[in-house]
């Protein structure tokens, strides 16, 4: 009787440990603690809102992601990827999250779910502080473009000049060299990484014409509504309690 007990006590710890070894919590989170990891996708290319400092992520969705981390009791795990590979990676469920300045459209919206929007943002043209083209109203399909790949500035870009007027970069940094390299005339870019790429190179100037104004928001895969208002919820609190705007105002307002 001694024997079979033991049998069956051996079983279900074997049973017990193997259930917990193979939960989604375990897997990624290898600490002692017993939080649930939250996996976030950016492209930290992107100052002031995603950019790295050594080997850390750091800006604003960095921060914003945290604190809704923090207020569901998960640990943030940040991955830093290509930014055309945000929206895939979120579908597949590789990551629970995508946040990376990324702008609401109808056409994202039909592939993954977004939430209420926390921060906007105005597409801005940056030139050479000599150049001709002085509004968007210069820019032809003759034009030279410079866009980060798979951005809104890329897609109105091709849209309103046709793709031969575009070259695209994996990094708007990328845009920003071939700008001064003479290779693009201009770059479309959103307008903080536009300040911030104009302030770290001499030279050149945003026109006062904004060219698109649109809200950033977190991408979920379309059927995680669990975890998109959770979010939601963690969200308004942050923004409610003025934490979102202190964070905006550590990167952006305070400089
Ligand atoms: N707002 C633009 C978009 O959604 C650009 C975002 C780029 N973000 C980044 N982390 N590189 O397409």
């Amino acid at each position: 009787m001694k024997k079979f007990l033991a049998i069956v006590l051996a079983a279900i710890m074997i049973c017990v440990s193997f259930v917990a070894c193979s939960s989604k919590t375990d897997d990624k989170s290898n600490n002692d603690s017993q939080q649930a990891t939250l996996t976030l996708a950016t492209n930290a290319e992107f100052p002031p809102y995603e950019y790295k400092e050594g080997d850390e992520v750091i800006g604003i969705d960095a921060e914003v992601a945290k604190a809704i981390a923090d207020k569901l009791g998960m640990k943030l795990e940040i991955v830093d990827t290509k930014f055309d590979s945000i929206i895939p990676g979120v579908q597949s469920g590789k990551y629970d999250m995508g946040m990376a300045g990324m702008t609401v459209t109808p056409e994202r919206e039909e592939s993954v779910a977004f939430s209420d929007s926390y921060a906007t943002g105005i597409q801005s043209i940056i030139v050479k502080e000599d150049s001709d083209i002085k509004s968007v109203d210069d820019l032809s399909s003759s034009s030279k473009i410079g866009v980060q790949l798979g951005t809104t500035g890329d897609i109105y870009a091709k849209d309103d000049f046709g793709a031969d007027a575009v070259a695209e970069m994996d990094k708007g940094a990328d845009a920003v060299q071939a700008l001064i390299a003479g290779k693009v005339d201009c770059v479309i870019i959103d307008n903080e990484p536009a300040k911030a790429f104009v302030k770290a190179n001499e030279g050149l100037k945003i026109l006062d014409t904004a060219y698109a104004q649109e809200d950033y928001a977190i991408c979920f895969a379309k059927d995680n509504t669990e975890l998109k208002d959770k979010v939601n919820a963690a969200l308004k609190e942050l923004i409610a309690d003025g934490t979102v705007q202190k964070i905006v105002d550590k990167y952006i307002n305070a400089e």
